[in-house]
């Protein structure tokens, strides 16, 4: 079932002194359990593409469709609404609240869709569980790595049920053993739990576990393999 569709989708910056033409008439379709990687080198778009793709942005033209939703029409909070009930994030940098332990930062999400606390302690430690992270449900990010730091965040992204999950170049700041951990628990999560997976990354190992390589270059869709 498809649960993205891009439709001729631009994107240019208009905010500085220069003009960027970021995205460049992007189409594509995203179907439920895909296990995606969105490739291409620095400054090819990769985040701008995810950011709209997660309503952080909006397309300066074209159309981006989620589960039948319009969603660059939506605003305020019927789109933080949307975001909150639809969309997993996964950042480069983690994005953890530092003052919160791991079990707090997973519930944060919960607490805000109104989730029960039983309810929410429940689920929190299900999911810390399902990313190796069971014992340390009371840590704070400072006292993690930075592999386990973003296993956290993706439990965190997971809390919400999402439809699907964003991540932007989830790996870029992990050593191998901690990227080849990640992306087993993604792996994992996908084909287990039919979790679906959109992420950008310029880590050859990451591109090589995706079934399907995007790859982009300078704001457009110039390859894209399913394997
Ligand atoms: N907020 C912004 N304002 C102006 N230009 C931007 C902004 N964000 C990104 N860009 C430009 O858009 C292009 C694509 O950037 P980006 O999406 O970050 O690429 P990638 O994630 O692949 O490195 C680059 O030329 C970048 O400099
Ligand atoms: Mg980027």
């Amino acid at each position: 079932m498809k649960v993205i569709e891009l439709k001729n989708v631009e994107k240019i910056y208009n905010d500085s002194e220069v003009k960027v033409h970021a995205v460049r008439g992007v189409d594509l379709i995203f179907e439920e359990g895909e296990f995606a990687a969105i490739v291409g080198p620095s400054g090819s778009g990769k985040t701008t593409l995810l950011n709209m793709l997660g309503g952080l942005d909006k397309p300066t033209s074209g159309d981006i469709v989620i589960s039948d939703i319009h969603i660059s029409e939506l605003t305020g909070s019927r789109l933080i609404d949307f975001r909150l009930h639809n969309i997993g994030f996964v950042f480069q940098s983690y994005n953890l609240i530092p003052v919160l332990t791991a079990k707090e930062n997973v519930e944060f999400i919960m607490q805000m869709q109104g989730v029960p606390a039983k309810k929410r302690l429940e689920r929190t430690k299900e999911l810390l569980n399902e990313v190796g992270l069971g014992d340390r449900l009371d840590s704070r990010p400072a006292q993690l790595s930075g592999g386990q730091q973003q296993r956290v965040a993706v439990a965190r992204a997971l809390a919400s049920k999402p439809k699907f999950i964003l991540a932007d170049e989830p790996t870029a700041n992990l050593d191998s053993k901690s990227t080849e951990n990640l992306l087993d628990i993604m792996e994992k999560l996908n084909k287990e739990e039919h979790i679906t997976f959109i992420f950008s990354t310029h880590d050859a190992r990451v591109m090589k576990k995706a079934r399907r390589v995007i790859t982009i270059e300078d704001g457009k869709v110039i390859r894209d393999e399913k394997k």
